[in-house]
């Protein structure tokens, strides 16, 4: 069963009685591992209650466009950007002639003209409602978009007809959106991918460390699984879980993670270095727990780390390496020196300043520098970006 772990999937529901069938579609995504939000329109609210799908979401329904409470939670551009796709299932015909002419007359036909994540639709209607040319006609302009159509299928109706017009059964509506995340651009291609913080021991009990979640890391490692690569993701101590199709290595210490690097890396195609590595580790470390004794002051004597990704950037054959440099003043200035130095094919540049963004936080907003040029990415979830940079990065292979 191919996954949705983590894919935050806004469903939106309209008109139809085939919407019965969306409470059982909530469930599937979710055993997917997949985060629903689920947003009615007041025609499907006739069909079904939003508290049905609340119980079976884990989170309130959005149905209104200018309700000041709903907006206050959750506004209806941040559902937007929210979202790393949006399904409408099912999809009416008047909401697909809405959306085909491009109307934001309430909350779901807004959100898809806000939302940058695809869109998917599973349309259901009565057969005689497909097949008129009024709808047709609308389905070019949305395919034109790039707006996929899951569906119809072919059968008896609730209404006794029979013909195209049936909405695809939840199951495959979830692994046809599963399937939508597989790009297979890294197909046989070996990645490797540091994540997470290192922990430099003082003592049995002290060490020195970072507050990097490794979200950035594990995201990316997700992603280029996404897309067909074998994925080693050589990870510092975190909270998260292992994402399915990688591998994980656990290191705990800078000089860890750069044996695991180094040993991993001959062969790999791509090395991306998004771990908070520490600089330096204690000169000594003392086998037994120090002590408190009556001095005000201690010194402690730090020692250089070995850096990995400068490292890896020596090997023959040398992979595509990729570092991160999370800045806190002249982000692209240092980014494009440290780029330099390590003899990096390209370096992802953040701004830790920048309030809700970056280390420990579910978003991020980067700039890929390479030696040609510079591409801006705005603050979205971390998901999304690792799966934009991962497109990005597998260009640079041969
Ligand atoms: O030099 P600085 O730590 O700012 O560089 C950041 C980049 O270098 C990141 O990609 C980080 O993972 C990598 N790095 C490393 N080994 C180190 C220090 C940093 O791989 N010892």
């Amino acid at each position: 069963m191919s996954s949705l772990t983590n894919k935050r999937i806004l469903l939106g529901v309209t008109g139809g009685i085939a919407a019965y069938k969306s409470a059982e579609l909530v469930r599937r995504l979710r055993e997917r591992g997949a985060e629903v939000r689920v947003v009615m329109t007041e025609a499907a609210q006739k069909f079904m209650t939003p508290l049905t799908f609340q119980a079976l979401s884990g989170h309130p329904v959005h149905t209104d466009l200018l309700d000041p409470a709903a907006e206050a939670a959750m506004g209806h551009i941040e559902l937007a950007r929210w979202a790393d796709r949006v399904l409408v299932a099912p999809a009416s015909a008047d909401f697909m002639a809405r959306l085909a002419s491009g109307r934001g007359d309430d909350l779901l036909s807004t959100l898809c003209l806000a939302t940058r994540a695809p869109i998917s639709l599973a349309p259901a209607m009565n057969q005689g409602m497909w097949q008129n040319p009024a709808t047709q006609a609308n389905l070019e302009p949305l395919r034109r978009r790039g707006i996929q159509l899951l569906g119809p299928g072919d059968g008896s109706q609730a209404c006794g007809e029979v013909g195209p017009g049936r909405m695809l059964e939840p199951e495959a509506l979830a692994t046809a959106l599963a399937a939508g995340f597989e790009t297979g651009l890294l197909s046989g291609r070996r990645v490797v991918i540091t994540a997470g913080p290192t922990r430099e021991a003082i003592d049995p009990v002290r060490y020195l460390s970072n507050h990097s979640s490794g979200k950035m890391g594990y995201a990316l490692a997700e992603a280029a699984a996404e897309a067909g690569a074998e994925v080693i993701l050589i990870s510092g101590p975190t909270a998260l879980p292992a994402p399915e199709r990688v591998t994980r290595i656990d290191v705990i210490s800078a000089r860890d993670m750069h044996e695991a690097s180094l040993a991993q890396a001959q062969p790999c195609d791509l090395f991306i270095a998004a771990a908070a590595v520490a600089d330096y580790r204690p000169q000594q470390y003392l086998s037994q727990k120090m002590k408190k004794a009556g001095e005000t002051q201690r010194e402690l004597t730090l020692v250089k780390n070995p850096d990995i990704v400068a490292d890896v950037a020596q090997l023959f054959p040398k992979p595509i390496t990729v570092g991160f440099a999370a800045e806190s003043e002249q982000v692209l200035e240092h980014a494009r020196a440290k780029l330099e130095r390590k003899r990096l094919d390209a370096i992802i540049a953040n701004d830790i300043t920048r309030d809700g963004l970056g280390f420990n936080s579910d978003d991020n907003a980067v700039v890929l520098i390479d030696r040609e040029r510079e591409q801006s990415y705005e603050p979205m979830s971390k998901t999304q970006l690792a799966r934009a940079l991962i497109e990005q990065l597998a260009r640079y292979l041969p």
